[in-house]
């Protein structure tokens, strides 16, 4: 490993943020080709069924891929999978060395750099590891414990408060920074997930409203459908929606719901609600992370099954006289790998959760921050468009 692997590594990682939240099932991956010291391709894998990034990079090259070398931060794939094998890419275009971040640790698309040294390509990896570990952790949480990961986000005020109380007018708790940075959130998950509650009393578009973002799925959960309705505004956006219920709720409402173009997953009543969401959304092909934006109850359930992995509190310099708490732990939850930012007036503290069983941890005290921070603290070229409506 050198101080050059490292830098052009990290032009690949830069490549591959681009990629983050488009992809899944598949990874968020970068790639550069590198040739007498200068960049002379990039790409990034734009999303499932596209080609992959080592394949944009090689044709930005074209002729001069001869005798270079590639960094890319995942091993290219070794499979015929919705497009060839990289790793035959690289050998036809002429590549002298293959340098990756990390090595594949899906079975099915492993193998690349051994078909590349059975052709006399030599190849390096490991380098940057850490970081791109970060990145891919979504990806991960799929292969290894077979579930999205979950972040949630909460915004309160400097007592603790997340919400006004039932029958008051919505409190407003953060400003346009942090409602900025949301959407940057949003941007990159797959998912969005907010309790029927919330649905029903903010009515929320649920969209990402950011320069060159694209809206998430939306999920609500609502076991009972007892809050959600056909005239959410949600249900008008572009985009899937998609309402998580038990299988005995009232049917006049499921058809309402379908026709006008909900979704519907079941949950499993014998479960434990948060476990019993997991496993539902587990189904859906390309959710491999989720966004978990309240309420408090609905956080509440998915904290006290030790299922939240990542946390972005946006706290406000606010004291409220009265309102809804925002969590209510049953026991202590320690974040860690913790980072402060501010967000105009307000402070958003990111870490991760320490309750997760860590025995079964298969990272490294991983969380987004550094690129999150990359992408959060954006020049002021990102702006939220306004809707014609009010609306989160
Ligand atoms: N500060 C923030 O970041 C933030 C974020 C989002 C929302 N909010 C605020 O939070 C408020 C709403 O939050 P909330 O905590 O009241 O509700 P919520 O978390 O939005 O929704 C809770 C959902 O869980 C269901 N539920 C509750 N107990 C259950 C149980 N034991 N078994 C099965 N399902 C159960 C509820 O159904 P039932 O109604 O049928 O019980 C409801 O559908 C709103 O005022 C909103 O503005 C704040």
């Amino acid at each position: 490993m050198s101080v050059t692997d490292d830098r052009f590594m990290e032009e690949a990682i830069q490549e591959a943020i681009k990629a983050l939240g488009r992809t899944s099932p598949n990874p968020p991956v970068g790639a550069v080709v590198v040739k007498n010291g200068n960049i002379v391709g990039r790409g990034f894998h734009p999303g499932a069924g596209r080609p992959h990034a080592e394949v944009f990079a090689l044709e930005q090259a074209g002729a001069q891929t001869r005798g270079a070398n590639i960094y890319v931060t995942l091993e290219p794939c070794n499979h015929h999978g919705r497009t060839p094998p990289c790793s035959q890419a690289i050998h036809e275009a002429g590549i002298s060395k293959t340098i990756v971040g990390m090595k594949d640790p899906n079975p099915a698309a492993a193998g690349g750099l051994e078909y590349l040294a059975s052709v006399g390509i030599s190849s390096e990896s490991g380098i940057l590891e850490q970081r791109i570990t970060r990145i891919l952790e979504p990806f991960l949480m799929r292969i290894h414990e077979g579930r999205p990961l979950i972040a949630l986000k909460m915004a309160q005020t400097l007592n603790g408060i997340a919400a006004s109380k039932p029958g008051s007018p919505r409190m407003m708790i953060t400003s346009e920074q942090a409602n900025l940075a949301v959407h940057h959130l949003r941007d990159i998950h797959d998912a969005i997930m907010i309790g029927g509650r919330t649905a029903r009393l903010d009515d929320p578009l649920l969209t990402c409203r950011m320069t060159g973002g694209r809206n998430p799925i939306r999920v609500v959960v609502d076991p009972h459908l007892a809050s959600v309705h056909p005239d959410l505004r949600m249900l008008k956006q572009p985009g899937r929606t998609i309402i998580l219920h038990y299988p005995d709720a009232d049917k006049d409402k499921v058809r309402q719901l379908e026709h006008a173009g909900a979704e519907q997953l079941l949950l499993d009543p014998n479960q434990p609600l948060a476990q019993s969401i997991i496993k539902s959304i587990s189904y859906i092909e390309n959710i491999s992370s989720v966004l978990l934006e309240g309420g408090p109850t609905l956080a509440s359930f998915f904290l006290n099954s030790g299922l939240v992995d990542h946390a972005y509190f946006f706290v406000a310099p606010k004291i409220s006289p009265s309102g809804i708490s925002v969590l209510k732990p049953d026991r202590q939850v320690i974040l860690e790998d913790i980072s402060w930012m501010q967000m105009g007036p307000d402070l958003l503290l990111t870490g991760r959760l320490h309750d997760r069983d860590v025995r079964k941890e298969p990272f490294q005290g991983i969380i987004l921050t550094e690129d999150i921070r990359n992408i959060l603290v954006k020049p002021e070229s990102h702006t939220v468009s306004k809707p014609h409506t009010s609306g989160n």
